[in-house]
């Protein structure tokens, strides 16, 4: 364990209770300050990770300038992030941010701009579903070429997100920003962990709904195309409004296998995959019971696994992504979810919202024409 870190901790409702109670356990960690609006949240949090008598604020700036403080983890609505975010990378502290990394295309650049100029200030957006040991092992799979070239890959992010009493900020744009920050983001990132590998993207096309079903004010509906430099396409259906369940489905059509993952099956039914190399060229489902490979990678996949099958952040691997970005403050290492090593996952949901606004496809990276229509939106 290196010197304790001394955190400002700013956002204690849903995801922040909870992250904060595993944070505070996590060794050489200080909870110096925690920054809330609402005190009766910050109160009941402090309780539930028995922090005793850490101040509250709900001034940011005034805690940043009073405290000492190693990092700042932001877990405030959208609309808050950038700012925050901003403010301490300018000061050289370190930055944890919930995603979305902003709500405007100028603070997008500016966060990219510090991050890279201060190379000794770290920093991540959690795009948590990094983490997930499923998407780890497919990502393993692609590595390993077991499918062969990648043609197509599908990856949906359907979720009705959670609007209830004091979350009704997540239906306007002025807090919320748009649907990718919103949730969508989350399947873009499986996308171009998965694609780069083999691929770089070129151009993204998008088309944009207001389905209406829970008075969204901008579009929660998006069907988002990814063209690649090898002829590949990337596809993902998203929908924030109204759904029966989550669904993260995914299709990965390559030359040599696929991998089909779908969060609505009954739980044996959920993975099915094929390789030339791995299954000799047959379909297997390996979550059923009984089954058996002798592939090392086939056998990562075993009943215990945790599925990216749920949008309670409960089932996701909120320790091992807080305990990344504790590592990657101690060793001075940038984390490949960083404001500048994750920006593709963030820019191609601007190049979606400038594609779906003007009815044409978006190059990457986005010319400075595309980059004056995003900075509007
Ligand atoms: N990575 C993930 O999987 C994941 C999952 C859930 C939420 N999130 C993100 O976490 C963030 C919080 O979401 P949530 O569901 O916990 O929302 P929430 O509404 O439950 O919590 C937000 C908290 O911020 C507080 N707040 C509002 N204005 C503030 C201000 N000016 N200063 C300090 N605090 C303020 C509110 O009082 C509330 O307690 C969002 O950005 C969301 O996108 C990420």
């Amino acid at each position: 364990m290196g010197k304790t870190l001394n955190v400002c901790f700013i956002g204690t409702g849903w995801m922040g209770s909870t992250q904060l109670q595993i944070l505070s356990k996590l060794d050489g960690i200080k909870i110096s300050v925690i920054v809330e609006q609402n005190r009766v949240n910050a109160e009941e949090a402090i309780k539930k990770a028995g922090l005793g008598d850490t101040p509250i604020t709900d001034n940011f700036e005034m805690a940043i300038e009073k405290f000492p403080i190693d990092i700042v983890w932001i877990v405030s609505p959208n609309s808050l992030h950038a700012h925050q975010a901003i403010f301490a990378m300018e000061r050289g502290i370190n930055v944890f941010c919930e995603k979305p990394a902003s709500t405007t295309f100028s603070d997008y650049e500016k966060e990219i701009e510090l991050s890279k100029a201060n190379p000794k200030v770290m920093s991540m957006v959690d795009y948590i579903l990094n983490f997930n040991p499923m998407e780890q092992v497919l990502s393993e799979m692609v590595k390993a070429d077991e499918f062969g070239r990648i043609d197509q890959l599908q990856i949906n992010y359907r979720h009705p997100v959670n609007i209830q009493g004091d979350k009704v900020w997540k239906l306007k744009k002025a807090f919320m920003g748009d649907a990718m920050g919103m949730g969508i983001n989350h399947a873009i990132s499986m996308i171009v962990r998965i694609m780069q590998i083999q691929a770089k993207p070129l151009a993204v096309y998008a088309t944009s709904f207001n389905s209406k079903v829970r008075g969204f004010e901008p579009d929660p509906v998006w069907n988002i195309m990814i063209r690649y430099d090898n002829g590949a396409t990337a596809i993902c259906l998203g929908n924030i409004d109204v759904e029966n369940g989550y669904d993260l489905y995914h299709c990965l059509a390559g030359s040599k296998g696929g991998f089909i993952f779908d969060s609505r099956l009954a739980v044996q039914d959920k993975i099915r995959l094929w390789g030339e190399k791995m299954t000799n060229g047959q379909w297997v489902y390996p979550l059923h019971p009984g089954f058996e490979s002798t592939n090392a990678l086939v056998q990562k996949i075993t009943p215990d696994i945790m599925l990216p099958d749920s949008g309670d952040v409960l089932d996701h691997q909120i320790k091992i992504a807080l305990e990344h970005f504790i590592n990657s403050v101690r060793t001075g290492v940038k984390s490949p979810l960083s404001f500048d090593n994750s920006s593709l996952v963030a820019e191609i949901g601007w190049a979606a919202q400038v594609s779906a606004r003007e009815h044409r496809e978006v190059l990457l990276p986005m010319s400075s024409e595309d980059c004056a229509i995003a900075r509007l939106l």
